[in-house]
């Protein structure tokens, strides 16, 4: 896949054939990596497309979670080519396929069909290896050993007492939820876990062109909360 971006920096991605754009249409035979051109006339910017990219084509269901939230789990957790990761709910797969992109073992637990299925093919279209489950992880957790549970549901509360034997001692059980008031059940249930931290990760963009150096107008106000909690 090639990532193909206009002069207003929208990006179009390319799998092959002629691309029909607002600026015009660029010839597959024209389209190689550097700077191409419409038969307007008009400059496109071309390379080559990764990961990321990938990740912008999935198939869209329930909420996703953001790479900027994503980055924290990665980055407060250090999970690595070494670690065993169980993941719930799967959702259309993007925390899992980040989770299964650098560590060594990657499960994904989900109760609803339809999203087991969709998950399942964005996995497939990303290349990423994770063992999916339809299942409730409400009702339990069949791995040991684990360096790291993610929850991306509603009552993580329900899945404490099997996250505790679960994961070794010092794994993290890292929860993702949009209201503070369920942060602050978590929290209280969380006997036998040590409250690391608790963040909220605002991102704001830049604009820095020839004319222009602020941040941009619109951010997005609140995605969710992240819960870090550690097993003793
Ligand atoms: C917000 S989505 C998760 C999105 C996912 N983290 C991603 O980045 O694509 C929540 C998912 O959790 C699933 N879910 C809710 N409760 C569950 C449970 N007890 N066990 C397994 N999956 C559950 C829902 O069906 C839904 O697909």
């Amino acid at each position: 896949m090639k990532v193909i971006i206009d002069s207003k920096g929208n990006k179009h991605y390319w799998d092959g054939g002629d691309l029909h754009t607002s600026f015009g249409v660029i010839k597959e035979k024209y389209i190689r990596n550097g700077v191409v051109k419409s038969h307007l006339g008009k400059e496109f910017i071309v390379f080559d497309g990764g990961f990321v990219d990938k990740i912008n084509k999935i198939k869209r269901g329930p909420a996703i979670m953001l790479p900027k939230d994503i980055g924290l789990i990665l980055s407060y957790t250090g999970i690595n080519s070494k670690s065993k990761v169980v993941d719930a709910g799967s959702g259309c797969g993007v925390l899992a396929g980040f989770l299964g992109n650098i560590s060594k073992k990657v499960t994904s637990y989900e109760k609803n069909k339809d999203f087991f299925n969709l998950a399942k093919k964005n996995l497939e279209f990303l290349g990423i290896k994770v063992k999916l489950k339809n299942k409730d992880i409400y009702e339990g957790i069949d791995e040991n050993d684990l360096d790291l549970i993610t929850l991306d549901l509603n009552e993580p509360w329900k899945v404490l007492k099997h996250a505790k034997k679960s994961l070794k001692s010092g794994g993290f059980l890292v929860c993702y939820l949009p209201n503070i008031n369920q942060v602050d059940l978590l929290v209280k249930e969380a006997m036998g876990f040590y409250v690391e931290k608790v963040l909220e990760n605002i991102e704001r963009e830049w604009i820095v062109d020839d004319i222009r150096l602020r941040p941009k107008n619109l951010i997005l106000g609140h995605t969710g909360f992240l819960v870090f909690l550690r097993n003793i």
